[in-house]
């Protein structure tokens, strides 16, 4: 393992042209920046080290940043625990709190003073405190004539006897996350604190504005951000929420940067990118563009198609299902735009060229040809054999697992009739317990009429895709009925089941574990749901685990291979939801031919897309006010506009919405919440040409919670500076003229003197 980062280190020191590896790709661990990217980085501007973001021994960059939910990122700026993230990562949250007379979700919510912020209880923020390499230790005694089971069984030994002799203090918790598809382990020692209070949120109108129209879409116009806070017990440690907590005092928080940000300066990201797929051969690529794809859009068109319309038609149903439409929105948008990214960049033809190299490469040495010349057939082979079970699994998971709300929840009610089947009584009133609590949430945002329309729908084209006979019980149940009309089966089995009712369900759940389940089992759409997932584990779910298993074998060894034939290569890890580093330039980019885009927007923007009243595009009164008073007070670029969202070559992904733009000295710029349109395929195939992460600028941010909502005291809370008044002008010996010590750094907003 160590052999590998010494080759690393020693590719970053090639010119980058010759590594393959084009600047903005990669997320990399913070903890190996010292080896691998420090002096690329300064090479492009930083004037960082590597232990300015992360260093165990000292307050760096990493103690702002924190795990929003386990979904999201959030990163510090206070010594008050303030924490910035997306309007989009706290919908939730928002959602919440939001009924038809406090319509935050509309409005906007700002907490008057500390008393006022609002408590979350499914929220976290979690803390990195340290990462190490435990490779050699998970990996001890695994070698290739091991079979996968053997394998893993002998993982998962050296895994209890790590974490049983891995020292952690109090709070502390552990993580073991494979890297590198299981060639390399690291350790997260993470703290963290469920305390997470709302205290600010723009209304959606400024949060969300242009919603799933602009949704992956550069020029982009959003001002996608959200005020949280951390609270903690009076020793500053993780504790559960109390009237009693106070403010998290934190170890580092980021300074704002007022000075903006001009084409080509450095920009860093910071945060925790959850999925991302850079080295799937090309049969994979394929698969995904050509099928998968296609089949989770379709299910989510059908599904999308029936919540709009009623979300439209009714300001109640707009608010319960606001969060859940956007969600599934987002990824049906994500998917077209990837599919359509591939095509567009040739991403299978470019993965077709590397392979035919690797092979090539193989033939020249007998040793390599031995070794890994059986894995490209294989994945042909393999990927050819799981096709239909990959296929069928989508509109499995699609359909019975995610758009038809209540399957879900008679999954759940699946899980709770198991645990007493296995005569787990204890096991069963635990998890009934919790199931409870989470309906108390579900139902009060649930509407059964909705549902059912998506229901049948739903179920109609599930027939109609399905094949290895995995919708047949659906068929069964309407020749019995003595035609096929979706619709009039949706209505019956929805009255006639007590799963759409909370009150009816409730009851049910009251009894006795005994007569609950029996009363469960009786029940028809409890019934559908059996049968429908009985005859999916029996007829795709085995083939499928079996043959998905051996592609994972084979990626490890592909993984193994590559780094040992492309040397020239410097690799980085897919992201698995652990704490990364991404760095690039602001830029802008050529969607396509005769096309340039620049890379910031301005509230003219805002108001070039205004459409009053509409859906997606309405303005607040008073922010088109402030744009014709031209009131930006000191969050104005240099000609006096307001900014309000930029691009970068940052190679981020799903999770890294609420990280940080961080500037070449360590303050933040901006706030990253999305990416563009034609790069959206960065998770399997990032192009440095097209690929851009869009966020807010941090001014607009900024001046909507000054001169927007009125909200000084968080103003006065943080600490904004002016980095690029101290620069020495390019290339001259001149010194602009110096502003008075104090006045340079540190200096709290408060005493930053008003345009
Ligand atoms: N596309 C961004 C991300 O993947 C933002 C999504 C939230 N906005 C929305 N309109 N759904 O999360
Ligand atoms: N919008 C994404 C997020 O929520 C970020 C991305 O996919 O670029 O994490």
């Amino acid at each position: 393992m160590k052999n590998w980062i010494k080759l690393l280190s020693i590719a970053i020191l090639l010119p980058t042209a010759s590594t393959g590896l084009l600047a903005g790709e990669g997320m990399w661990l913070p903890l190996l920046l010292k080896a691998l990217n420090e002096s690329e980085m300064q090479s492009m501007g930083m004037k960082m080290t590597a232990e300015d973001i992360y260093s165990v021994n000292r307050g760096s960059l990493k103690d702002a940043i924190v795990h929003f939910g386990g979904f999201c990122t959030s990163e510090l700026i206070s010594d008050q625990g303030l924490l910035l993230t997306n309007h989009h990562c706290g919908y939730g949250a928002i959602q919440s709190h939001t009924s038809l007379e406090n319509n935050y979700i509309r409005d906007g919510f700002w907490a008057r003073s500390l008393a006022d912020e609002l408590p979350n209880p499914s929220l976290s923020a979690t803390f990195i405190v340290r990462i190490e390499d435990v490779s050699e230790k998970m990996l001890k005694g695994v070698t290739d004539k091991l079979s996968e089971k053997e394998r893993q069984s002998m993982i998962d030994k050296n895994m209890a006897a790590l974490k049983e002799s891995f020292a952690l203090d109090i709070h502390e918790e552990l993580v073991i996350r494979p890297f590198f598809k299981g060639n390399q382990y690291f350790a997260f020692v993470t703290m963290t604190y469920n305390d997470v209070r709302l205290v600010g949120a723009p209304p959606e109108m400024i949060g969300k504005f242009g919603s799933d129209t602009d949704n992956w879409v550069w020029p982009r116009h959003t001002g996608d951000f959200a005020l949280f806070r951390i609270y903690a017990g009076a020793d500053n440690m993780p504790a559960e929420y109390s009237e009693d907590n106070v403010p998290y005092k934190p170890k580092h928080f980021l300074p704002i940067s007022l000075d903006g940000v001009a084409p080509d300066d450095f920009t860093l990201v910071f945060g925790f990118p959850g999925r991302t797929n850079q080295y799937l051969p090309s049969f994979a690529v394929e698969q995904t563009v050509d099928v998968l794809n296609p089949a989770k859009i379709g299910v989510r068109d059908i599904a999308l198609k029936i919540v709009d319309a009623e979300m439209r038609a009714d300001a109640q149903v707009k608010i319960q299902y606001a969060s859940k439409f956007a969600r599934i929105a987002n990824y049906w948008k994500k998917w077209i735009g990837e599919s359509q990214g591939l095509k567009a960049t040739d991403g299978v033809g470019r993965k077709q060229r590397m392979e035919d190299t690797f092979t090539q490469r193989l033939q020249n040495n007998p040793q390599w040809q031995k070794k890994y010349g059986d894995i490209l057939p294989q994945f042909r082979q393999h990927y050819k054999e799981i096709e239909t079970f990959a296929l069928m699994r989508d509109y499995y998971g699609e359909i019975i697992g995610r758009n038809i709300e209540i399957m879900r929840i008679v999954g759940y009610l699946n899980n709770l009739t198991k645990r007493l089947e296995s005569n787990d009584e204890a096991a069963y009133l635990n998890y009934r317990d919790r199931l409870i609590n989470y309906f108390e949430g579900f139902y009060k945002d649930y509407q059964s009429r909705i549902d059912q329309k998506v229901f049948a729908a739903l179920m109609e084209h599930y027939v109609e895709k399905a094949q290895l006979g995995i919708a047949d019980p659906v068929k069964g149940k309407l020749i019995l009925r003595g035609n096929m009309d979706y619709a009039a089966w949706a209505k019956d089995i929805y009255a006639e089941s007590a799963i759409p009712h909370r009150d009816r369900l409730m009851a049910i759940l009251d009894k006795t574990p005994g007569e609950s389940v029996a009363a469960l089992q009786k029940d028809p759409l409890f019934m559908l749901y059996s049968e429908l997932s009985k005859i999916y584990q029996a007829k795709v779910s085995e083939t499928y685990e079996d043959v998905n298993g051996k592609i994972n074998r084979l990626q490890r060894l592909y993984m193994e291979a590559l780094m040992e034939v492309f040397p020239e290569k410097r690799f980085y890890p897919d992201a698995n939801s652990t704490m990364r580093v991404t760095y690039g330039k602001v830029n802008g980019y050529e969607p396509r031919d005769a096309v340039t885009y620049t890379p910031v927007t301005y509230l003219d923007g805002v108001m070039e897309k205004y459409v009053p009243g509409d859906y997606e595009f309405d303005v607040p009164q008073k922010l088109q006010e402030l744009y014709i008073s031209k009131d930006y007070g000191q969050y104005a670029d240099k000609n006096g506009k307001m900014p309000v969202c930029f691009i970068g070559s940052n190679h981020t992904t799903g999770g890294n919405s609420g990280s940080p733009a961080i500037d070449a000295h360590g303050n933040l710029i901006g706030l990253n919440f999305d990416r563009v349109w034609e790069g959206t395929m960065s998770d399997i195939n990032y192009d440095a040409s097209i690929c851009r992460n869009i966020m807010v600028d941090i001014r607009y941010v900024l001046f909507i919670v000054d001169k927007y909502a009125g909200a000084q005291r968080l103003i006065d809370e943080m600490k904004l500076v002016h980095p690029k008044k101290n620069q020495r002008v390019e290339g001259s010996t001149i010194k602009r003229k110096r502003l008075p010590k104090k006045g340079n750094k540190g200096r709290k907003a408060a005493t930053v003197p008003k345009n």
